[in-house]
């Protein structure tokens, strides 16, 4: 799907399908009033029949209509312009997309007047940014595995986002729309492929590629390199599995040698079953997503690598799976972390803070303006915020700031959550520095949190639980893709734009 802007009126843009907007009350966009009086008042008549309601999800699709340059005239609900906020623009979006149909090969969509509600509009590259995101996830499908493909267009060839000026901001808008689609892309199909695919040394193959593919640094650690660091608690978690373990450092440089990096530290769980604490079994299938933090940095960086942002980033993938076996992990184990504190391993299912602490550590040699890592650690965070925010934790307010802010300019959500030292007494043990769990039910989101502050005290630091964000569950059950746009939009604020 190519997208591009183009200066044009509705009634003058020539495109098999040309998209354009009416509120609930009737109330047409520019766009809409120039076609309806190109052909004499063909949509006012559709308003006043009940053919077009300007309802929330609505299309009619209108043709031939006299003096319109295009075939098709399509007319999308906006709901009512008071309500209408980014998430109905998404939503309008993906309505024209599905509504088009197969013989759209060339959409046009009048899109950029689509505003209303209270607050600010959003600027244009914000909007066109969302316009391209929303337009490709409505046609990604994961079909990789299937024998047979689907053999359904996946949406038209071509689509056109009408301005009525030139504009820069568009046309910066879409470029980046399109590398932020391609590495939402690339963490949702990692996240979407099996444990018995996506290994670490799949994940450890996939980072040689995009380092090549766009110029990153790339360093693949083996279990014997990992020995050598002193990760025993990363370790710790590979000790029931065939599979062996991988450490994924990479780096893009866009700023000066001298310019500090952001650090940013994914989990890589391939499958966690829980290890010995092992988990339930109802849908355990879905803890092949435990990867998903590690794939959100694959997309990040191919997302700012392809912007070519003026900033410094090290990716950093701690991957191995979470297994049972004779020689795996027992409850009541003590390891001795890269740090050099001790971890009593209360429960082998709190196994993401474990490899976490160690690339945290690890994180520290590169000086780094700012450490984010992001990780599906906690069912208590799904408790907490569901599938709609990000749980973020920071004990430094302006790095917090900066990523809610960024979380709201790319329309990725994100809630700002406690690491306070009074929750640190949960993790007392009596046998080594700290156990990997606190008490059942008690703010397990935050307590996971505070056990990973113990190894960031180096740096600034911030923590992201996509436990709740990072797929869907139920009929559309697949990788959503975030938190790429919030830690894109983040960098690209690092960058100065
Ligand atoms: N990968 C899970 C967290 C998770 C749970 C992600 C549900 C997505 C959905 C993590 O490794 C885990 O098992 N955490 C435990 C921690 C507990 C034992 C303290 C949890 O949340 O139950
Ligand atoms: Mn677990
Ligand atoms: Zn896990």
């Amino acid at each position: 799907m190519e997208f591009i802007t183009k200066v044009a009126a509705g009634d003058a843009i020539k495109a098999d399908c040309v998209t354009v907007g009416v509120f609930a009350d009737g109330e047409m966009t520019p766009s809409a009033k120039a076609i309806d009086a190109a052909s004499k008042g063909v949509i006012k008549a559709a308003i006043k029949s009940g053919d077009v309601t300007g309802k929330k999800g609505s299309a009619v699709m209108l043709r031939q209509l006299a003096n319109v340059a295009a075939p098709r005239v399509l007319v999308v609900g906006l709901g009512k312009r008071e309500e209408f906020s980014q998430r109905a623009f998404g939503e309008a979006v993906r309505t024209a997309i599905k509504a088009a149909g197969p013989a759209v090969k060339d959409l046009a969509i009048a899109a950029l007047e689509w505003t209303g509600g209270k607050g600010k509009a959003a600027r244009h590259d914000a909007l066109a940014r969302l316009f391209v995101t929303t337009a490709r996830e409505t046609v990604f499908r994961t079909d990789e595995l299937k024998s047979k493909k689907d053999d359904e267009p996946k949406g038209p060839a071509s689509i056109t986002l009408l301005a009525h000026a030139k504009d820069a901001q568009v046309e910066q808008g879409i470029k980046q729309g399109v590398a932020l689609a391609n590495g939402s892309e690339l963490t949702k199909r990692l996240g979407n492929l099996p444990g018995n695919v996506c290994t670490p040394s799949f994940l450890g193959a996939q980072a040689e590629k995009l380092g090549k593919e766009f110029k990153l640094q790339v360093e693949v650690f083996d279990r014997k390199g990992i020995e050598k660091l002193g990760m025993d608690s990363f370790l710790s978690v590979t000790n029931g599995s065939a599979q062996p373990p991988r450490l994924i450092v990479m780096h893009y440089k866009g700023a000066a040698k001298t310019a500090a990096p952001v650090v940013l530290v994914g989990k890589g769980i391939t499958f966690d079953t829980g290890g010995v604490s092992l988990k339930p079994g109802a849908n355990m299938d879905e803890m092949k997503y435990d990867m998903c933090g590690a794939a959100s940095v694959f997309g990040t960086l191919r997302a700012v690598a392809e912007m070519k942002l003026p900033v410094n980033v090290v990716g950093i993938l701690v991957a191995c799976e979470n297994m049972l076996s004779g020689t795996a992990t027992k409850p009541g184990d003590i390891f001795t972390s890269m740090s050099g504190q001790t971890i009593e391993v209360l429960n082998t299912d709190a196994e993401g803070r474990l490899i976490l602490c160690d690339a945290l550590t690890y994180a520290e040699r590169f000086k780094p303006a700012a450490v984010i890592d992001i990780a599906t650690l906690t069912g208590a965070c799904v408790v907490a915020l569901g599938d709609v925010h990000t749980g973020l934790f920071s004990p430094d307010d302006e790095l917090a700031d900066e990523l809610l802010a960024a979380s709201r300019a790319a329309f990725d959500p994100a809630w700002r959550m406690p690491v306070e030292d009074a929750y640190q007494d949960q993790l007392k043990s009596n046998f080594a520095d700290m156990a990997n769990i606190g008490a059942p039910g008690k703010a397990g989101a935050v307590v996971a949190a505070c056990f990973l502050a113990r190894f960031t005290k180096a740096y600034r630091w911030a923590h992201l639980d996509i436990a709740g964000t990072a797929w869907k569950s139920g009929a559309a059950k697949g990788a959503t893709g975030r938190p790429v746009p919030l830690l894109t939009q983040f960098l690209m604020g690092r960058a100065g734009g």
